[in-house]
């Protein structure tokens, strides 16, 4: 299996990498991201780095004929490129949805379009467990940014089910994703306060990962389109 994981320098991204390389299904991993994607550290004994193919694409709203060569026959794409709640107002509002949205829409047009026409394509998209996909639910917090992702939502839903069964599309909707020793205390703290308060649940970013790779390597396809961190809990422990 040819799996694209874009978003490969990022957090989430970069422990998918790393899981990747050692899985036997999965043959290429094709890490997309806008600049050169580092090898992994604490890779395992069985990693397999020749299967790595880093791929630095200067304009996800346009591929070069090169990338899109880099992109074609892909089985699988999971995307993780986003701007991270802590992250969004850095950027005017219209290039935060352009990024966190814009972006993977164009990337589910174009790069199921280069894939083999005999087989499903899966598609991931990250989005996070209080985006809303009701503009009318929208939160007090954060409202317009979570509005926004729940509407990346829609339409990675949308296209797949416009497909004819040519793409199968997966939302996953995490809390707080952590790592020991890597998560930073602004991090816990929000982690705590955000429980407390709304219930916020939180995922290791390991069994994240390898309850997304049994996933997307599962011949039936996904579970279901819409994954939370309490499936991604269960499906972790299954896997
Ligand atoms: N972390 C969490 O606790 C959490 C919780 C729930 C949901 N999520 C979702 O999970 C996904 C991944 O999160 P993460 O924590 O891994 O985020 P991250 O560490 O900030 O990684 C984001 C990735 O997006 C890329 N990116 C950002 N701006 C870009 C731009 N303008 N053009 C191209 N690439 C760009 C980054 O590239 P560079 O490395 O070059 O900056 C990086 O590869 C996101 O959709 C996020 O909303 C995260």
């Amino acid at each position: 299996m040819k799996l694209i994981i874009a978003g490969s320098t990022g957090f989430v991204g970069t422990e998918l990498v790393r899981q990747a390389l050692s899985l036997p299904s999965i043959t290429s991993v094709v890490a997309l991201s806008r600049r050169t994607t580092p090898v992994p550290s604490s890779l395992a004994p069985n990693a397999d780095l020749s299967k790595l193919k880093s791929v630095a694409c200067e304009d996800f709203g346009n591929y070069s004929d090169e990338v899109k060569k880099e992109l074609s026959n892909a089985d699988a794409c999971i995307w993780t490129i986003a701007l991270t709640p802590s992250r969004y107002r850095a950027v005017p509002w219209d290039e935060a949805v352009r990024i966190c949205s814009g972006y993977a829409v164009y990337a589910l047009e174009t790069i199921s379009k280069l894939s083999d026409a005999n087989r499903p394509f899966k598609f991931v998209y990250f989005s996070g467990s209080s985006a809303v996909r009701d503009p009318a639910q929208k939160p007090l917090i954060l409202g317009d940014y979570l509005v926004m992702r729940g509407e990346a939502e829609n339409k990675v839903l949308k296209y797949a089910a416009g497909s004819n069964g040519k793409v199968e599309a997966c939302i996953l909707k995490p809390g707080l994703i952590t790592a020991p020793g890597k998560t930073n205390i602004v991090v816990q703290a929000l982690a705590t306060v955000g429980r407390a308060l709304i219930g916020l649940p939180k995922i290791d970013v390991g069994d994240l990962s390898s309850a997304l790779l049994s996933q997307i390597v599962r011949r039936e396809g996904f579970e279901k389109d819409t994954l939370f961190s309490e499936d991604m809990e269960r499906i972790a422990k299954a896997a």
